[in-house]
């Protein structure tokens, strides 16, 4: 039996870091399926792509070339399409709109299904989302829905727009997360919501190391 955990919810809810710091404790492999969307979401920009060409966005999912590289000394996965380091291009809100629509598309979600459920490997993963515990790895050990309110995961998404150098504004951060999250909750495929079996976190008020602590807690029981 191959263990998994996984963590959904809401663009900035704190999935990401709590998704690494858990895989980091318990020695298991990370699945950071929104890096795939963006992948596909890069591509996509760089061919010119829109939303519409639904036919070339399901073969460039299915053939996308993308590799994950652990550099264990940092705790950083480099994404590597193509050929090139694209772990810091596909963080902009630009590539993050372009991934929310891509994803919207079922056949695009049906041509990623394979390539994410490959990771699933001893001695563990933990795979974080919108759909990894009601549709990807419905048979999860555990399964957790992290959000919070709107404006906190703006103000967390500008510190970590910040941090990496980029401009950022906050009111339009919170529109753009409001949008987003709209279109994650209402599309037709694989709609952003908690699992029936997963635990409910708000962590609004709550700091990331509590977080952690409760998964942890959660994860073992
Ligand atoms: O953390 P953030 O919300 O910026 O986004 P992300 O996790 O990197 O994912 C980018 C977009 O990909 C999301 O807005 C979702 O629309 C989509 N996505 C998805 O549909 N299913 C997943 N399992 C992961 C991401």
């Amino acid at each position: 039996h191959i263990p998994v955990i996984t963590i959904d919810g809401p663009s900035g809810a704190g999935k990401g870091t709590i998704s690494r710091l858990l895989a980091e404790k318990l020695g298991w492999h990370l699945l950071d399926s929104g890096a795939i969307y963006r992948v596909l979401a890069l591509a996509a920009l760089h061919h010119d792509f829109t939303p519409e060409d639904e036919e070339s966005l399901v073969a460039l999912a299915a053939h996308l070339d993308v590799k994950f590289e652990a550099e264990e000394e940092r705790s950083l996965t480099h994404i590597i399409l193509e050929g090139e380091d694209v772990t810091m291009t596909i963080r902009t809100e630009q590539v993050g709109n372009m991934a929310s629509k891509v994803a919207a598309l079922p056949r695009v979600r049906e041509a990623l299904l394979r390539r994410q459920r490959g990771f699933k490997e001893l001695p563990g993963l933990v795979a974080d989302g919108r759909d990894m515990g009601t549709v990807v790895f419905t048979d999860a050990d555990a399964k957790i829905f992290l959000t919070a309110s709107a404006e906190e995961r703006a103000r967390r998404r500008f510190e970590q727009l910040k941090g990496k150098g980029f401009d950022a504004n906050i009111d339009q951060l919170v529109n753009e997360i409001k949008e987003r999250d709209d279109r994650d909750t209402n599309r037709s495929v694989a709609p952003l919501k908690p699992a029936e079996d997963a635990l409910y976190l708000d962590s609004t008020n709550t700091p990331i190391e509590d977080v952690l602590e409760h998964v942890l807690t959660f994860a073992h029981s």
